[in-house]
């Protein structure tokens, strides 16, 4: 081992706070004995402070139209060859009724940013699957304070907005006509709302470096996040961004296995983005400090539509594939399926 390496993985069994030197350092683990030093830490701590439960999320794609321009995204606007499609709040709700038999104790509502649907429409279909008795996560981009504020007093318990990238001026070149300090406004009104607040940022964009990296989880500390979603580049054709190279699969689980020391707290997804660049992708990141996964629920004459990058995995599947499909990879791993909500993971103040 380096000696900068073993100083900053010592800090971290330490249970030190690490700093961006520290993070950076870690995140830089070479093949072999150092990546085998942090994946064996962050799964310690992984099974110290979640246990061995994975919670799955079942995800409703529920619209593709978006009013955005994301430079790496699939949906934005100018992507005139993509087939848009709608679920009506109906279907919504069915489709939520079909996650809940299956057992999910939480049902994520995600979508393009789609003023299609109001406030008060999404209020109405957060209302109505509250009463299943389950927790509700939404996803759906950048809005006022007050719609945020009108679907928390609907019952809606979370909220994901990653930020994408902590580099503002990446930021700035990936996100035409949207602002970084908006995004973290946003951030700051759901977390003023009382809402659990999922963030998290896309590895290996083109121009990121590690220190960027170390910069994400370093706000993902800062903004206390319940959950962070931290998932491979995957360049998509129809986007300016067609012929950069994808985000390093390797790169990927350094970072949640970092991540995991840096806000141990934190629920970690093993994200669909690593199951699509490598068939035990998802496994994998479980056994590096995740312990979460986001079950497709989306009805499947849509899903090949959701794509937000080429060869999203589960295409061709059902709600029902995905569900027994998860459970099996889950107990082959020793694991077993959360019950229940899996709300935050952060200890309650005495
Ligand atoms: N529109 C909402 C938003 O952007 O917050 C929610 C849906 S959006 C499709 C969900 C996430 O997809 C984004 O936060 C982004 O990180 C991720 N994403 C989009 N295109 C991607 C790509 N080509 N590779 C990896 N992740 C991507
Ligand atoms: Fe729209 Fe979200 Fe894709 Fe950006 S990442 S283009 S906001 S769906
Ligand atoms: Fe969809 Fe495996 S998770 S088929």
């Amino acid at each position: 081992m380096r000696p900068e390496f073993a100083a900053s993985w010592q800090r971290a069994a330490a249970g030190e706070e690490l700093d961006r030197e520290d993070i950076v350092n870690l995140l830089a683990a070479a093949p072999g004995e150092e990546e085998e030093a942090l994946y064996r830490l962050a799964d310690g701590v992984r099974a110290r402070v979640a246990g061995d439960e994975v919670h799955l999320r079942g995800v409703i794609e529920f619209s593709n139209y978006c009013r955005r321009r994301c430079c790496y995204c699939g949906l934005r606007a100018d992507n005139a060859r993509l087939h848009r499609y709608r679920l009506m709040p109906e279907d919504i709700v069915a489709v939520a009724r079909q996650g809940v038999e299956l057992g999910y104790g939480t049902i994520v509502l995600q979508s393009g940013e789609d003023p299609w649907y109001t406030a008060p429409v999404l209020a109405g279909i957060v209302r109505e699957i509250k009463k299943m008795g389950v927790a509700v996560t939404l996803c759906v981009g950048e809005r006022p304070r007050e719609e945020y504020a009108l679907w928390r007093e609907a019952g809606a318990d979370r909220y994901l907005l990653k930020h994408e990238t902590a580099n503002e001026e990446l930021y700035a070149r990936l996100h035409p006509g949207m602002s970084w300090q908006e995004r973290l406004q946003c951030l700051q009104w759901l977390r003023e709302l009382g809402y659990q607040v999922g963030s998290g940022n896309i590895i290996g964009l083109p121009g990121q470096t590690l220190a960027d990296l170390a910069d994400d989880l370093l706000l993902l500390r800062q903004l206390d996040v319940e959950m962070a979603g931290l998932g491979p580049f995957i360049p998509h054709p129809a986007t300016p961004l067609a012929g950069e190279p994808a985000g390093s699969l390797e790169l990927t689980y350094r970072v949640v296995a970092t991540a995991r020391l840096v806000i141990p707290f934190a629920h970690l997804p093993a994200t669909t983005a690593v199951g699509t660049l490598a068939p035990n992708g998802r496994q994998k990141a479980l056994q590096r400090g995740a312990n979460v996964i986001m079950p497709n629920l989306t009805p499947t004459r849509y899903r090949a539509d959701y794509q937000i990058y080429p060869n999203k995995i589960c295409i061709n599947e059902g709600p029902e594939d995905c569900r027994y499909c998860l459970e099996g990879m889950v107990c082959a791993l020793g694991r077993r399926l959360g019950r229940g909500p899996g709300h935050t993971l952060k200890p309650i103040p005495a």
